[in-house]
């Protein structure tokens, strides 16, 4: 049992996957192309959204040193992608990997796992987008009811002073709707508009960073980071730790950056440079924004789902305010396309490899989509996306991500010993320290995400282990081959 378990799918059987591809190795992409690439895929929720739960509940204006903590830990990590992705170029990312040397079980748990990176994923950004959507259209007097714009049971308290209980989040389901039929359509955004729309994000981020800037009441930054209030993660250094693993949501994007290294010109430089510089750009991006938001506004009065939007609100000026919303609306809008996007990819990969029910590989003779399988994951992220609030969505993504990330950094380490020959046209520098380095970063962001979400963690661990047992082991194809 153990050892039918621990089947693993050959390099050599991986690159005749990717001979076989659609997608053959045309490198056409420059290292300034990867780096946009990584720019978009990696700005969206985690600093228009969940910055001001971060600061508001764990760190206070020490979210500006979670952001450098949770950077530093991606780029280990980002390293060891970049190692795997071209040794490895083919789709299923991590699930991939995982699947060539920890064998099919491990790999089972990953692909499962990536279901919280990118539906769940998908769906916190999607409560991000309500949320500046809701700002947008207040903004030319269009009221929407509390109500239909907030999570299940959420309490929130209305201008005149009242109070009023969310029912479902309306605009995020519908939003998650929209471009699931888009995707299921075929609708694909290309590198042109990628960028233009990178440009968008950048234009915003900057413009919040260098107008706010003169609005910053460094009064608001004392104590940089607050007291400790007695229970581990809230405020203090363990606070700035908890606010880290959860704004490391922030970061998730750049192993998408990875997937790329078959389409890169020259990958064993340009693979780095394109990690390496997104999350160098991210990074300062992030320590300057959290740092002017904090010093605008009070960070107690940050637990909103439009922070940014809110310090912008507070300086004033009207115009800015809409335009700032307008760039996150975009910005997040192609995060979200992406995330659904990839997640249909990826349980593609899993049904071709028998994991999964045929009908996830099941391509549209006409629209050339994963039609029924963009349609069934997108209806699933719209209901999550309006029943749940943002926090909890955040953390579970968090957490899978950096449970993934673990996996891929110590696959660098197993690869180097069972693959020592194979060719690699990039090799994470430093190794064995980054790896191990990259994996005690990731369990200490790990370890300061709260209770509840390993909890949750183990249950929904619990619900693939079942359906792997009652399914994937069954209709493996590595599994059938073997026997
Ligand atoms: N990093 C992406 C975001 O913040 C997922 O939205």
């Amino acid at each position: 049992m153990a050892t039918t378990l621990m089947l693993r799918k050959s390099l050599e059987s991986l690159a005749a996957t990717d001979d076989d591809g659609p997608h053959g190795l045309k490198r056409s992409l420059s290292a300034l192309s990867i780096i946009a690439m990584g720019v978009g895929a990696i700005i969206g929720a985690g600093i228009f959204v969940l910055t001001g739960t971060a600061a508001a509940s764990y760190a206070g204006p020490g979210i500006v040193l979670s952001f450098v903590l949770a950077g530093v830990a991606c780029a280990f990590v980002g390293l060891c992608y970049a190692e795997l992705a071209a040794l490895i170029p083919v789709s299923g990312s991590s699930y991939t990997y995982t699947y060539a040397t920890l064998g099919e079980f491990c790999a089972w748990v990953i692909g499962w796992d990536l279901v919280l990176e990118y539906a769940m994923g998908a769906a916190t950004v999607s409560v991000g987008w309500s949320g500046y959507a809701v700002s947008l259209l207040r903004d030319v007097g269009i009221y929407l009811p509390p109500q239909l714009t907030n999570a299940t049971g959420t309490v929130v308290k209305l201008a005149d002073g009242g109070e009023a209980t969310g029912i479902f989040n309306l605009p995020a389901a519908l939003i998650v709707l929209a471009l699931t039929f888009m995707l299921a359509r075929g609708t694909r955004e290309s590198a042109r508009v990628n960028n233009i729309m990178v440009g968008v994000k950048l234009i915003v981020v900057i413009s919040f960073v260098a107008i706010g800037a003169f609005y910053v009441d460094t009064s608001h930054w004392r104590p940089f980071v607050p007291e400790n209030r007695g229970a581990f993660g809230e405020f203090g250094w363990s606070g700035v730790l908890r606010g880290a693993a959860v704004v490391f949501y922030a970061y998730i994007g750049f192993d998408a950056v990875s997937t790329a290294a078959q389409e890169a010109i020259k990958p064993q430089r340009d693979m780095p440079i394109g990690i390496l510089g997104s999350l160098v750009v991210c990074t300062l991006l992030y320590v300057a924004v959290s740092a002017v938001l904090t010093g605008i506004v009070p960070f107690a009065e940050l637990n909103v789902p439009d922070p940014i939007a809110k310090a912008v609100d507070m300086i004033g000026l009207g115009w800015f305010a809409s335009l700032i919303k307008i760039g996150a609306i975009a910005g997040l809008t192609t995060v979200m396309l992406v995330l659904l996007y990839g997640q249909t990819r990826i349980f593609y990969t899993m049904a071709k490899d028998g994991l999964l029910p045929p009908v996830f590989s099941r391509i549209h003779p006409r629209f050339g989509t994963p039609f029924i399988s963009q349609i069934l994951i997108g209806s699933l992220v719209a209901l999550t996306a309006g029943v749940l609030p943002v926090s909890i969505l955040g953390e579970m993504v968090s957490i899978g991500t950096l449970f993934a990330f673990i996996l891929v950094c110590a696959a660098v380490l197993y690869l180097r010993r069972s693959e020592a020959k194979a060719h690699r046209p990039f090799r994470t520098p430093g190794a064995p320290l980054v790896p191990i380095l990259g994996i005690l970063f990731c369990l200490t962001l790990m370890a300061g995400l709260p209770l509840d979400t390993w909890l949750r963690l183990l249950v929904w661990m619990a619900i693939g282990f079942a359906i792997y047992f009652a399914y994937g082991r069954r209709h493996s194809t590595v599994q059938r081959e073997a026997a």
